[in-house]
């Protein structure tokens, strides 16, 4: 390069990194999903993030283009919308605001962001969204169903006999009336057990079914064992493959297939799974919504014959779900399919789901969530998803009438294979029967790799236990056998995993197998809805880190399609409880923000007409108006606002948040909740306190109805905020009158009583104090141990700090005998516990009727290792400011801490060596954050080796009792003091 040219180049280097910005645009989302197809808002909105080299960098303006072409938006045109320059901070929740957008459009969009110079950064990397099916009209496609389910529900069943007993001998009891209790409409399917049948007649040993049953005119007996499952008429469990043939005549451009089930499906075209959705759709209340998913399909499309097969299954739709609920939607599934084609030459063709389907059987003789799937591999058929097979024995499909039904697009990440699990250890406890250890209690099912003869049928068990002899512990699982069936087709190593169903297990057992299985015949599946995970936490105490891990997992295995209370027992069901005392936590681990989104729609279509949230959601159960489990209906709202700054959920759902403190007005006296408690739990599952029911209903009705005032204001209504703040005030003196001495102490004087009444605020500040020793003199009464159940547990830490007694909870925190979080980690548990007690050393198993090892409830205390030990908490909604504010005590030497917040990476990372405090902090672009750093006085604070008030870009803003607050922006920062670990965090 010559002289001139060096100097060309140098300059034109020089002025543009004098023009250009040090901010970058990305993550794109649209409605909090990347690249999402089939989205019904009308005006979604769209969010990113910024990220800058450089330390306090601010978004000043923003330009969003969208477009209905690549090719426009690849010139930088929006036809759809140009937002034109914005000068606006704003960077989440953006509602598109430019042509009405109708079905199907495609929707490709950027932004750019101007610095805090005013400088304009780079177009972000293109995003794209896809409208889904606006309109009823827009579906063609008829709702269709294998024949033989219908034809047969026709026919009546009669139980003529029935008798239960031992196995072996004796103890026979006449059961023929319970049993014929139990069906309905035709249908019988239940797990053969003591609570089905009504009676235990012979009580330590394994019993058995005898029944004589008429169907349609013939008369059939059937045996079936204790814990086994009882399907009549049997075929109506199995699943049926639905399959359409077509010609595409000329090249396909693009092909779109909108599907979705009454129960669930997998579609398949021309030999390739379609999506990687596992269980869809998610599951709803079917009798308000149904949600449908779009894929793009173009790939898997070829010109000439085409076929598209799915396979469907009952599902939560008519299969088991929790508590007894069988068919509790409908008797059977139910399929609906639209593939939309684009040929070359601009014509179009759909395929819908019509009579003219074809079904067949498939080899899943059963599936069941409950039960476990049955797979016969000898009755595959070739080819029986490509194009080109014989039909000949496939049936007609028949329509059912299902449009009243009200279809809604997919709101949420599906639930997906998220991860593979290979097995730790192989036992053989008894000869032929092999358990393989997969080290980690998990949720989801198991791949089988096995070669064996024709027919051999492989048997596997799932358990989240052994017995002390080495045995599966299986007790806990009550109704719910979780029991897969192989059969093989003998012609070498053969893969297979179940397609419907879940399990929760650490441990499978095989049997059945002619020889033992290879070390790698079993790896653990595990699923789960596939929220972006976001936080990260790590501290000195290995047992802590454990206890996150253990959290992590449980959080995973319960958030299945709706937040459940445990993956492997006969319930599995959408726990308000357990969601809302869990939802802050849920909020670090993962992006739960579309999980919530589209479970607070099933939390509302489950109130009553009256305003009662009931217990669970999809409501099936019925019950309402539970203190501490209604009041999910309004904390996840706000705490989703909270965390992810959305307005729009908390204007979706503020109706039905009114509704259930209008409700609760009305079910009081003189404000005290003194009825109409439903089944009220109490503080569920605490050990040795008795919190009395009505006072936490009263302080969940005070604390409901601050959180209502809030949102009001967070709305901007002023004058609803106003009347149900007074409300607040009002609920709060009833609650002191009624509940709380003149010296501080509440009524029941527990962990729970303080711990609640400290964290809703209410009492008056001189008794906060007071409040604030006695929940300490009765954790140190207790040798350092808490006693709280599922509604205090989550507060008990925060409040400690909150009031000066950060030690206290780190005592709690660390504390590993019973009961206590790290008990069960000593225990070797690799999830959160139901209960304190699940297993002792004394008493061995808690009782097996209620007895999950995978509930994430009393692991709530994550929110503390997050934005107490790590100390990120959002200072306003959304993260746009931060506190952060890490809690140091004895204990800890050490703790790292990240979470990829809406408005991107914060990070903490502290280390406390003798009286030296070392602090790396990270804040992300567009953001601002106060830090507090424990020191007795500022002199001695350090930021990158210089002295902290003239460190760039950091604001000394006032020296705390032993904490100095300094505000920063964005950037990372490395902080050192001189302190003492006093622990004086306000929380
Ligand atoms: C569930 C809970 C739930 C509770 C109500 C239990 O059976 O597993 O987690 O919140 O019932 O008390």
């Amino acid at each position: 390069m010559n002289s001139s040219k060096l100097l060309l180049t140098l300059g034109t280097m020089l002025l543009a990194g004098l023009c250009s910005a040090a901010i970058v645009t990305k993550n794109l989302r649209c409605e909090y999903l990347r690249d999402p197809r089939g989205i019904d808002a009308a005006n979604p909105r769209l969010s990113w993030i910024t990220t800058s080299s450089r330390r306090g960098e601010m978004q000043t303006a923003y330009q969003v283009l969208v477009a209905s072409s690549k090719k426009l938006i690849d010139g930088d045109k929006g036809d759809l919308w140009d937002s034109g320059k914005v000068a606006s901070d704003e960077s989440c929740q953006i509602a598109y605001a430019g042509k009405p957008l109708i079905s199907r459009e495609d929707c490709f969009w950027k932004i750019r962001t101007w610095d805090r110079d005013g400088n304009p950064g780079a177009w972000s990397q293109m995003a794209q969204w896809q409208m889904g099916l606006l309109q009823p009209t827009d579906w063609d496609a008829q709702w269709i169903i294998a024949n033989p389910p219908t034809s047969t529900a026709a026919e009546s069943l009669i139980i003529r006999h029935a008798t239960y007993g031992a196995a072996e001998s004796g103890g026979v009891v006449d059961v023929t009336a319970a049993l014929a209790d139990r069906v309905k409409d035709n249908h019988l399917n239940i797990v053969v057990n003591n609570t089905a049948l009504g009676k235990d007649p012979a009580s330590n040993v394994v019993k058995r079914l005898q029944v004589d049953y008429e169907m349609g005119g013939k008369v059939f007996k059937k045996e079936v064992n204790e814990n086994q499952k009882l399907v009549l008429p049997e075929e109506s469990e199995s699943v049926w493959c639905l399959r359409k043939s077509f010609r595409a005549n000329s090249s396909v451009q693009r092909a779109v297939l909108y599907a979705t089930a009454l129960g669930l499906y997998e579609v398949h075209i021309n030999g390739k799974r379609v999506g990687d959705h596992v269980l869809a759709p998610d599951w709803t209340d079917y009798r308000k919504r149904v949600r449908y998913q779009a894929y793009d399909v173009t790939s898997l499309m070829k010109r000439g014959p085409n076929a598209i097969t799915a396979l469907l299954a009952n599902g939560w739709f008519s299969g088991h779900i929790g508590n007894g609920g069988n068919q509790y939607f409908g008797k059977a599934p139910v399929f609906l399919a639209q593939l939309e084609l684009t040929y070359a030459d601009g014509r179009t063709e759909r395929i819908a789901t019509d009579a003219s389907w074809k079904s067949h059987r498939s080899p899943i003789l059963s599936s069941d969530f409950m039960l476990g799937e049955d797979y016969d591999a000898r009755m595959e058929v070739k080819g029986w998803d490509k194009p080109g097979l014989n039909e000949s024995t496939w049936l007609p499909v028949a329509v059912r009438d299902e449009s009243f039904r009200r279809l809604e697009a997919q709101v949420t990440e599906p639930v997906r294979q998220i991860c593979e699990l290979k097995p730790k250890a192989v036992s053989e406890p008894k000869p032929g029967t092999w358990i393989y250890d997969l080290g980690q209690n998990m949720v989801g099912v198991v791949r089988l790799k096995v070669s064996a003869p024709a027919g051999t049928q492989v048997t596997l068990r799932h358990a989240e236990m052994l017995n002390p002899n080495g045995t599966l512990y299986t007790q806990n699982l009550r109704g719910a056998p979780s029991v897969d069936h192989y059969t093989c087709k003998g012609d070498g190593v053969e893969i297979w995993q179940p397609h419907f169903t879940f399990h929760g297990f650490r441990y499978v057992e095989i049997s059945g197998l002619p020889s033992r299985p290879k070390d790698d015949a079993v790896t653990g599946i595990v699923i789960a809805s596939d929220t972006t995970r976001t936080g990260e936490f790590a501290c000195s105490d290995a047992r802590v880190n454990q206890l996150q891990s253990n959290i992590q997992w449980g959080q995973r295995g319960n958030y299945v399609s709706v937040p459940t209370d445990c993956p492997q027992r006969d319930e599995r069901l959408g726990w308000m409880g357990d969601a809302e005392v869990f939802i802050r936590t849920a909020t670090y681990n993962a992006d739960v923000a579309g999980f919530f989104t589209k479970w607070l729609v099933d939390v509302d279509d489950g109130q009553s007409a009256a305003g009662s949230f009931s217990d669970v959601n999809p409501n099936t159960m019925g019950g309402n108006g539970v203190p501490a489990w209604g009041d999910a209906g309004v904390i996840c709202p706000w705490t989703i606002y909270e965390v992810y700054g959305d307005k729009r959920i908390l204007e979706q759902h503020l109706p039905a948040m009114k509704k259930w403190v209008d409700y609760l007005l009305l079910h009081s006296d003189g404000l005290i909740r003194v009825k109409d408690r439903g089944d009220d739990y109490g503080d569920w599952l605490s050990i040795g306190a008795n919190t009395p029911k009505d006072l936490i209903g009263t302080a969940f009705f005070a604390y409901s109805t601050h959180l209502l005032a809030n949102s009001y204001r967070a709305l901007g209504q002023e004058a609803e905020a106003e009347h149900y703040s007074q409300l607040f005030d009002d609920i709060k003196t009833a609650f002191n009158k009624r509940y709380v001495a003149n010296d501080g102490r509440i009524e029941g004087n527990t962990q729970c009583g303080y711990a609640m009444a400290l964290k809703f605020d209410l009492l008056p500040d001189d008794l906060r104090i007071k409040a604030a020793q006695y929940l300490e003199e009765d954790i140190k009464a207790k040798g350092g141990h808490l006693s709280t159940g599922f509604v205090g547990v989550s507060y008990l830490l925060p409040v400690l700090t909150q009031m000066g007694k950060a030690d206290t909870a780190y005592e709690l925190l660390l504390q590993d005998t019973f009961p206590s979080w790290l008990f069960s980690v000593k225990q070797g548990a690799t999830t959160i516990w139901e209960r304190w007690d699940g297993w002792t050393p004394e008493k061995g198993f808690q009782d097996p009727g209620m007895n999950s090892f995978n509930h994430y409830s009393l692991g709530s205390c994550g929110e503390y290792l997050f934005g107490g030990i790590g100390g990120i908490r959002p200072a306003s909604p959304g993260f746009k400011t931060i506190r952060i504010d890490p809690v140091v005590c004895e204990g800890l030497n050490w703790a790292s801490t990240r979470f990829d917040s809406i408005q991107g990476r914060i990070a903490t990372s502290w280390k406390q060596e003798g009286k030296h405090f070392a602090l790396e902090v990270t804040v992300p672009a567009n953001t601002t954050a106060t830090v507090y750093i424990p020191a007795q006085d500022t002199a001695s604070i350090t930021e990158s080796g210089k002295p902290a008030a003239q460190a760039e870009g950091v604001k000394f803003l006032r020296q705390e009792t032993g904490k100095a607050v300094f505000e920063v922006g964005s950037g990372t920062y490395k902080f050192t003091s001189e302190n003492q670990a006093i622990g004086l965090s306000r929380f």
